[in-house]
């Protein structure tokens, strides 16, 4: 298909379905809900909630992150803005893009994170996926040099007053701290996997065994 410069969408990028979107939202909340209540997290819960003094009190999660993706879980590859984003025409004209629209991919989710705004997944991009990646997202600041596709995730929630777009930052500043050899403390297992701390409310589980889904790849419309 040619998608037309008046008719582009709001963003491109892989789509679970229902029930794979119902199953991996379950499974963030089964992480946030261990999160929550272990004793790790407990000791550096006044970045979630300054005003609870009382270390025993279990830090709702799931509350915290109130704000979750309204419909089915996605992997943003290029926000374009209905065609008004830098780049978006440009991306929307790549023959991958083109090739690839509609059909079907498997994504592999490798890890889960929250920081004091976002939760989200963390997606392994395959040498296929990457060819959907623009080359142009995987910085905070413009000097940054990480690796393609650094930034590719799955909203899962987002706390108050937070937007989507905040939870690839995030990501990436994980990912800034892994490329400076600060692989976080390792503070023990949990279901899934293994539970790293790197400081300032920010917490990612290393899921021992990675999650494929199927996902589309489409346009969202809004
Ligand atoms: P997300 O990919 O981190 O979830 C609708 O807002 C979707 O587009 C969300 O999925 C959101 O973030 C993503 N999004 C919004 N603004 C964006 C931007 N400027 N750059 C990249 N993605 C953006």
């Amino acid at each position: 298909p040619n998608l037309e410069k008046e008719f582009l969408p709001m963003y491109f990028g892989w789509f679970l379905n229902r029930k794979t979107s119902e199953n991996l939202r379950k499974i963030g909340q089964a992480f946030l809900d261990e999160l929550g209540s272990s004793k790790a997290f407990k000791k550096e819960s006044k970045h979630f909630a300054p005003a609870i003094e009382d270390p025993k009190l279990k830090i709702d999660l799931t509350s915290y992150f109130v704000k979750r993706p309204p419909s089915v879980l996605h992997c943003t590859t290029k926000y374009t803005d209905f065609g008004k984003a830098p780049g978006a025409e440009e991306y929307a004209q790549q023959e991958a893009v083109k090739a690839a629209y509609g059909k079907a991919f498997t994504l592999t989710i490798s890890a889960l994170f929250i920081t004091t705004k976002t939760a989200g997944a963390r997606v392994d991009l395959s040498d296929q996926d990457l060819l959907l990646w623009p080359s142009d997202v995987d910085k905070i600041q413009p000097t940054d040099n990480l690796p393609k596709g650094s930034r590719a995730h799955i909203t899962l929630g987002c706390a108050s007053g937070i937007e989507a777009v905040q939870t690839g930052f995030d990501l990436l500043e994980f990912v800034k701290m892994e490329k400076a050899g600060n692989k976080g403390d390792e503070v023990g297992e949990i279901g899934g996997g293994k539970l790293q701390y790197f400081g300032n409310g920010m917490w990612m589980l290393l899921l021992s065994k990675k999650i494929e889904v199927k996902a589309i790849f489409t346009g969202y419309y809004g």
